[in-house]
Parts: structure tokens; C-alpha cells; sequence
């Protein structure tokens, strides 16, 4: 069994990528870890949809391999403090985020780097899918999270340094129809079992392995 899966959604950042496979992969190296590096790219031209691509992340390293957890991580996080060892609880990992001035936006972020045991991840039956652009993912994560009654934690001297991007199109329209969507999934306890991993739905359309790491391609 291997310690860690690393998962990271990915369309069109190639100046993030080019910097963060290599680094990434030192990093880990240098902490004993046994891990795989999945790339999972989005093939067509719908809004960016983090969290359907990190539930393909999931379910793709998932039957491939054992591993002890999952971390979900963004491209433009270059970890320099992470712990990433196994965590038994949903585990936050990106506490000292550089963009963030060395801290996080606000307390109940659960976004950037994130560590799953896998019995976890199914029970709270993965992301939502249904979050197309910009925001409200990580936070419907974390209310799912709550809803099962799980514990979580933050680990303390998460030090993040950011690489720079260009901003997701119609961010503010996006994060405005995903913050109501949220909203209304969870005034209404929507039961997340009706929706996530167990409802996910996707296009395999390429997948390569060039030794430091995975890249599989998908349309969703
Ligand atoms: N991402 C990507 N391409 C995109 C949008 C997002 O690869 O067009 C991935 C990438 O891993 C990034 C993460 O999703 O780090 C979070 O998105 P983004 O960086 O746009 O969020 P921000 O850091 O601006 O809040
Ligand atoms: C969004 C999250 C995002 C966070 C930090 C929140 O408003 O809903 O998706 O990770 O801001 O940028």
C-alpha cells in the first residue's frame, strides 16, 4: 500500500504545472512518502469544475492502487511546512497560504490542500458535482463533512508559497450562482447521498504515465 494519493484539477496552467510536478515530487521524496501524482485535466470548454474532477481523481486512483489517503491539492500551491502524513479525520493542510498573506481566508476554509482517508471520502460520498465555475466546492466539502457528524482538523504550519494565474473566467457570476446553490443545498439538507461520487458521470478521453506522474484527460 502506498501512503498518498495526490489528486490535482487541472485545465490550462501549464506555467503552474511545469513548476509543480517536479517540486512536488522532491518534496515528497525528500519525506519518505510513497505516493502517485494524478493530473486530472479538463478536455472541453465548460466552466472549470473542481470538485466533479477531483471525484474522478478519487474513483481513477482509487482502482488502480491502495492508498492510505487522498490529498486533493490545487496546481498553484508549492507546499515549503506541509505534514503530509496520514490523517485518520478529513484533515486541512494549506493553514499558511502565501496568497492569503500567510494565513487563511476565513476559518471554515477547507480549499487549496486537503487530506482524505478513504473510508471518509465514500462516506461523505465524495464532492458535489455540481459547482461549474469558480467557488462554493471546498465549502459544500465541508458542510458535508459536518452533516455526517465527522470530526476535522487543521494542521497548524501549513507554510504555502502561490504561484501566480491568471483568474478563472466570470468568476464573480460563477461564485454568485454556486454560493446559492449551496445555499439552497443545504437549507434544504439536501442528502449528499444524492449526489457525488455515487451519481458521478464523465468522458475518459486520453491517460499517460511518464514516471513522475499521471495524466488523465476527461470531457465532463
Ligand atoms: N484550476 C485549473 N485551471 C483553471 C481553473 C482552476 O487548473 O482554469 C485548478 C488549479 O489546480 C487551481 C485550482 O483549480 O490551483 C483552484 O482554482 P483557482 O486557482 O482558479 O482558484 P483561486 O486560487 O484563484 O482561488
Ligand atoms: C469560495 C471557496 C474558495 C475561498 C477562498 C470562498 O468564497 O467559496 O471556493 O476556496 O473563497 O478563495
Amino acid at each position: 500500500m502506498k501512503n498518498l494519493a495526490i489528486i490535482v484539477p487541472y485545465r490550462d496552467r501549464e506555467e503552474n504545472k511545469k513548476i509543480f510536478i517536479p517540486y512536488l515530487n522532491e518534496y515528497l521524496r525528500n519525506k519518505n512518502l510513497r505516493f502517485d501524482i494524478f493530473i486530472i485535466e479538463q478536455g472541453d470548454t465548460k466552466p472549470f469544475n473542481r470538485g466533479k474532477l477531483l471525484n474522478v481523481g478519487y474513483s481513477f486512483s482509487s482502482k488502480l492502487e491502495e492508498y492510505e489517503s487522498f490529498v486533493m491539492h490545487d496546481v498553484d500551491m508549492l507546499p515549503v511546512n506541509v505534514d503530509y502524513s496520514t490523517p485518520t479525520i478529513p484533515t486541512h493542510l494549506a493553514s499558511r497560504v502565501e496568497q492569503f498573506n500567510w494565513g487563511i481566508p476565513y476559518q471554515l476554509y477547507f480549499g487549496g490542500i486537503t487530506s482524505f482517508p478513504s473510508k471518509v471520502f465514500e462516506k461523505v460520498n465524495g464532492y458535489s458535482n455540481r459547482y461549474w465555475g469558480w467557488g462554493c466546492e471546498d465549502d459544500d466539502m465541508f458542510y458535508r463533512i459536518q452533516y455526517n457528524g465527522i470530526d476535522w482538523s487543521r494542521r497548524e504550519g501549513g507554510m504555502v508559497r502561490s504561484l501566480n494565474h491568471t483568474p478563472q473566467a466570470d468568476q464573480e457570476e460563477h461564485s454568485k450562482k454556486n454560493s446559492d446553490l449551496m445555499q439552497e443545498a443545504w437549507l434544504k439538507k439536501l442528502d449528499h447521498k444524492q449526489e457525488g461520487l455515487n451519481t458521478l458521470e464523465y468522458e475518459p478521453t486520453s491517460y499517460a504515465h511518464d514516471g513522475d506522474h499521471y495524466l488523465v484527460s476527461v470531457n465532463l
